[in-house]
């Protein structure tokens, strides 16, 4: 318990400058996109409503919070199984599971179902402290602040994959931000995937910017947009 209670005391140190909403509106707006989906709604009053979208829809299997107002109503897995291959969305923000072996997995079937200049966008990829970070939501049979272990999968593709843009903005425990492009990759010297060195290397293992920095990352990460 005092572990905890020494965890949560940190608990609000992420900066908070922008909300994970209002990052996704402004790529919303700036490029007039008209299709958004969201993997894990929870309460739709956090993210889900504030989001301003033609056309909206839902991933949630109802896990955490009732009423349950995803229109697909299950999991990550079952809805990517169950859609048409073609069906594309211009915004994806997946923040269901939190443990980095599922977050691939959402990542890549996200991926398959993007628009050609479309964005992915991941919550909690820069958790503030070990505890945050933790494999497990629960602890003692109740839920805590948790972050989980999404940071490694987004360190794992910045590591490896050349052929996609990604920075992360330091802001609502990280947001990080990816699409289709070109990047110069991370330093593959945490091959354990230790904390205490993510922690001292987060800035280039994440590219951390700041939300004053984002116009800036959009800007020069365009080049690789389709022009049909
Ligand atoms: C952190 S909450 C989402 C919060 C919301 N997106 C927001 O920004 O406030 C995570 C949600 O993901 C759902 N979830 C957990 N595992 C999932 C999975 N495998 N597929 C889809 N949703 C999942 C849970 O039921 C929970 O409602």
């Amino acid at each position: 318990m005092e572990e905890i209670r020494e965890a949560l005391s940190t608990h609000w140190e992420s900066p908070w400058e922008m909300d994970r909403w209002q990052v996704i509106n402004h790529i919303i707006d700036r490029y007039s996109f008209e299709r958004y989906l969201e993997i894990g709604v929870s309460n739709p009053r956090w993210c889900y409503n504030m989001i301003s979208c033609r056309e909206k829809d839902g991933v949630d299997p109802g896990y955490e919070f009732q009423p349950n107002i995803a229109n697909y109503q299950m999991t990550s897995d079952e809805f990517f199984e169950s859609i048409p291959s073609d069906k594309k969305w211009d915004v994806i923000f997946i923040d269901g599971s939190h443990v980095a072996g599922q977050v691939i997995k959402d990542f890549f079937n996200a991926l398959n179902h993007l628009s050609d200049n479309g964005f992915i966008i991941l919550h909690d990829c820069n958790p503030p402290n070990v505890w945050r970070q933790r494999e497990t939501y629960m602890i003692d049979g109740r839920p805590w602040p948790w972050n989980g272990t999404v940071w490694k999968m987004f360190y794992y593709l910045r590591m490896t994959h050349t052929d996609l843009s990604m920075c992360c903005l330091d802001t609502d425990y990280g947001v990080g931000i990816v699409r289709r492009g070109s990047q110069m990759l991370a330093p593959a010297d945490n091959i354990f995937y230790d904390y205490n060195q993510f922690d001292k290397n987060r800035k280039e293992y994440l590219n951390l910017i700041q939300p004053s920095e984002l116009d800036r990352w959009l800007s020069e990460n365009e080049q690789h947009l389709t022009i049909i």
